[in-house]
Order: C-alpha cells, then sequence, then structure tokens
C-alpha cells in the first residue's frame, strides 16, 4: 500500500484544520488512534496504515462547513495527492455494506459527483480496513469514544434518518459484534474513557463531560 506517513497525515489534517477548524479535527485523531490499537490486536492488519487511513478520513471536510459530499471531496484530495487508497476510504467510512439509499438527502454537491461515486464503488470489494474505519468512525467522537447506538442517535438527530436508517444502524451493529468476535472481546474494552464519555461521567464525579462530532 502506497500511504503518506503518520508525520505527512498528520500535516495534512494540520492544514485542514487551518482551513476548516472544528470539532471533526478531534474525531479524526480519536478515530486514528482506536484503529491503531484495534488493529494492532488483529493479525493481518498494518496499525500503522490503519492510523493513517482513520486520521484521513474525513478529510474532504478541508473544504469548508459540507454534508455527506465530503466523502467526495477527501476522495478527490487524496486521488490528486497520489493516495487512492485513502481515496478509497474516504468514501467507503460513509457508506456501509455499499448503503447509498437516501444518499441525496445529505448529498450537499452536484449529483453527478454521487453518481461517480456509486460507480467506484461497484468496481471494489469492502475491506478489513474500509470496515476497521467505518467501526472507527461510528465509536468516535470530538471528546473520546462513545457506545455506539449513542453516536448514531445523535447522528440521526443533527442529520435526519430515513426509511434505510434502520438497515444501516443494523449493520454498524453487526460490524461491531464481527470484531468483537474476532478480538474475542468487547472493542469497547480497548477504547479508553468510552464509558465515561458515553454516560458524562468523571473522574473526581463533579465534571459533567460532554462531547459530539
Ligand atoms: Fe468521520
Amino acid at each position: 500500500m502506497h500511504l503518506p506517513n503518520k508525520q505527512q497525515a498528520h500535516t495534512y489534517l494540520t492544514e485542514a484544520a487551518l482551513i476548516n477548524p472544528g470539532l471533526w479535527v478531534p474525531h479524526c485523531e480519536y478515530a486514528a488512534q482506536a484503529a491503531y490499537t484495534i488493529a494492532s490486536k488483529i493479525d493481518g492488519l498494518d496499525p500503522d496504515a490503519a492510523y493513517v487511513m482513520g486520521l484521513l478520513h474525513d478529510i474532504g471536510r478541508r473544504v469548508g462547513i459540507i454534508d455527506l459530499s465530503h466523502c467526495y471531496t477527501g476522495y478527490q484530495f487524496m486521488l490528486d495527492e497520489g493516495y487512492p487508497q485513502i481515496a478509497r476510504i474516504c468514501i467507503t467510512h460513509s457508506f456501509i455494506n455499499k448503503d447509498t439509499r437516501g444518499a441525496e438527502k445529505n448529498w450537499d454537491s452536484d449529483l453527478k459527483d454521487l453518481e461517480t461515486m456509486r460507480s467506484f464503488l461497484t468496481t471494489i470489494e469492502y475491506d478489513d480496513y474500509d470496515r476497521l474505519i467505518q467501526l472507527c468512525d461510528a465509536i468516535s467522537v470530538s471528546s473520546g469514544y462513545w457506545l455506539i447506538e449513542k453516536r448514531l442517535l445523535d447522528v440521526g438527530i443533527r442529520r435526519g434518518v430515513s426509511d434505510s436508517s434502520p438497515d444501516r444502524w443494523q449493520a454498524i451493529l453487526d460490524l461491531k459484534n464481527t470484531f468483537d468476535e474476532q478480538l474475542g472481546y468487547s472493542v469497547y474494552q480497548l477504547l479508553p474513557g468510552v464509558i465515561e464519555n458515553t454516560f458524562g461521567f468523571s473522574p473526581n464525579g463533579k465534571d459533567f463531560i460532554n462531547g459530539r462530532n
């Protein structure tokens, strides 16, 4: 795989954060850390590659505050930079099981870009990296890690739901179970602070913690 190294990946994210600062930046940093940690426990996955993919999966947000079309802007940017594997992750992280039903609702650029993306998805088979970053995206917020069910509800409230949402939620829960089975224990056991973040606990029992993407 031809990927940027960790330092190059951080440079991309830092530059993007100067153009479009926001909670999406720490979300990517947490997703990267989760990807590294989970990948380091699973045979056949390269933790450094997983880290870089996690860090750059939302790099399309560098262009400004946009919704689902960040998949396409990230895809194009990473292709132009010569990193097709990262470009691929920019798309696949948002389309669990390649389900693009309802995508028009949140698609905020030219519809022909959406069709290009759909065509791309028909040409690939998802691999373990695609699935890992989908999982890490689903558990990472700007303050750390959340129970997936809470994250799905948060995204649903902010971005709306469609007839296809229940199928997508089930697919994400199935994905988490698949990783649990591969690990032999819960993914959550690898994520520091998931209980505190999900339920707003704090180490001293006084400060309320809240975070969202
Ligand atoms: Fe993300």
